[in-house]
């Protein structure tokens, strides 16, 4: 069997990640990349009209957690959407129909195949396409980049996800050693029975040991242990290898979530040092945080075919703030004056030293106002500081909050 066979046959024994379709009765599954506020966002600079026609692609859809949460989002918009699922596992995509189908979604058109088929499978463009946790299981990623990147209209962009090379430390040398104590020719069931007790014989110097930020194996059953330790085809990335890969296809990289993750400010505490350091370009911030962070264990990207700035930027007070999933009260009476925010970014605590008027600010967040109409709401309540100094502290706020992925923009439609 090739690489390629391998992966599939993989795919179809231990559909990924494990999902019961009867849960969508009960929750929705809303994640990153692909949350619509955020393609809006970083792909189409808060923009976006979704009253109008929108076509997505789901490039290894897996079990579908990308695709219902796109599919319900678009559907609760009125989006006239098409979103393409394409996978080469099919018992991935029957749980994905069947959590389509408890969901009442009619958006959706499942596709079984290849991705790096795309050019022949007369799809026509996509105005977004996810690709989470497929290109690095792929014999020759780049090739899988290019062909997607091929897919995209002429503005579209895409929502990624590659493992990070650093933040796995230790899998790779796990991996190796159960291709020789559970090579591919043994049952499954005996591959999974020898990486646990390898794994529970592990020395305490070992490096899987060591890093205790790796839990697929723990919490992702049998699916999630040989997706982490017995796959067949598998890489991790740097930022400066995809930043080579996405430039290779043609595309611009918009950002990376979180974006705080990627800022070596946070992991500096040498006021010096930091400064230095926030004068490179973005990539190589985000390169030397990557390294300085040593816990990325996954690289999740926006990239875009524009040849122009896709992100939202809060310099224009008409854009208006919108909490992600967060309730604004809620978020204002936990940002304590004087009190940093404190946020655990895999074990790293980020204290992040929020301005006075982090709270109030936030309190005003309705998804309705802009900025500047956040500004006017504040003095009606007796609060009103100088714009200026309004405008520094939204935008300090912002870096902050935008940092850990709570708080984006859109524009209002019309105005
Ligand atoms: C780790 S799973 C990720 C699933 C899903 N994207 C997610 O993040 O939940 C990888 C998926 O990619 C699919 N896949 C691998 N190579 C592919 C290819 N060349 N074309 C389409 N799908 C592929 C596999 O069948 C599998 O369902």
């Amino acid at each position: 069997m090739s690489n390629a066979d391998l992966v599939q046959a993989q795919y179809e024994a231990f559909p990924y990640p494990a999902r019961d379709p009867q849960d969508e009765r009960h929750r929705l599954i809303v994640g990153t990349p692909s949350h619509l506020l955020e393609i809006d966002h970083y792909l189409f600079a808060g923009r976006r009209d979704f009253t109008q026609p929108f076509r997505v692609l789901v490039a290894g859809g897996g079990t579908g957690d990308a695709c219902i949460m796109l599919a319900q989002q678009l559907t609760d918009r009125r989006t006239p959407a098409e979103i393409v699922y394409l996978d080469l596992s099919q018992t991935s995509r029957a749980i994905c129909e069947q959590r389509a189908q408890i969901r009442g979604l009619a958006n959706i058109r499942f596709m079984t195949g290849s991705l790096l088929d795309l050019p022949s499978l007369g799809l026509g463009g996509f105005d977004y396409i996810d690709c989470t946790g497929v290109l690095h299981h792929l014999v020759d990623p780049a090739a899988g980049m290019l062909a997607l990147a091929r897919a995209l209209t002429p503005e579209g962009g895409m929502g990624v996800m590659l493992y990070g090379e650093h933040g796995r430390s230790g899998v790779y040398q796990l991996q190796n050693m159960l291709r020789v104590l559970a090579p591919v020719q043994m049952p499954a069931s005996e591959r999974l029975a020898v990486a646990r007790k390898l794994i529970r014989l592990l020395p305490s110097t070992n490096l899987f040991r060591r890093n205790p930020f790796l839990n697929d194996h723990l919490a992702g059953g049998d699916a999630g242990l040989y997706d982490l330790l017995l796959h067949s085809q598998d890489r991790a990335f740097t930022v400066p290898q995809i930043v080579e890969m996405t430039h290779a296809a043609g595309l611009r990289l918009a950002g990376f979530l979180e974006p705080a993750r990627y800022e070596p400010a946070t992991y500096m505490s040498d006021p010096q040092l930091a400064r230095r350091l926030s004068e490179l370009p973005f990539l190589e911030r985000a390169a030397f945080a990557e390294r300085l962070a040593g816990n990325l264990r996954t690289h999740i990207f926006y990239a875009t075919k524009a040849g122009f700035d896709t992100v939202a930027r809060p310099e224009d007070t008409q854009a208006i703030p919108v909490l992600r999933e967060t309730q604004a009260s809620e978020l204002a009476a936990a940002l304590q004056p004087g009190q940093p925010l404190v946020a655990n970014l895999d074990g790293f605590p980020w204290r992040a030293q929020l301005p006075p008027l982090a709270g109030a600010i936030v309190s005003q967040i309705d998804g309705r106002r802009t900025i500047a109409e956040i500004y006017t709401a504040l003095g009606a309540r007796g609060n009103l500081p100088l714009w200026d100094d309004f405008r520094q502290q939204f935008e300090q706020l912002y870096v902050i909050l935008n940092g850990i992925n709570h708080l984006l923009l859109r524009f209002p439609r019309g105005r």
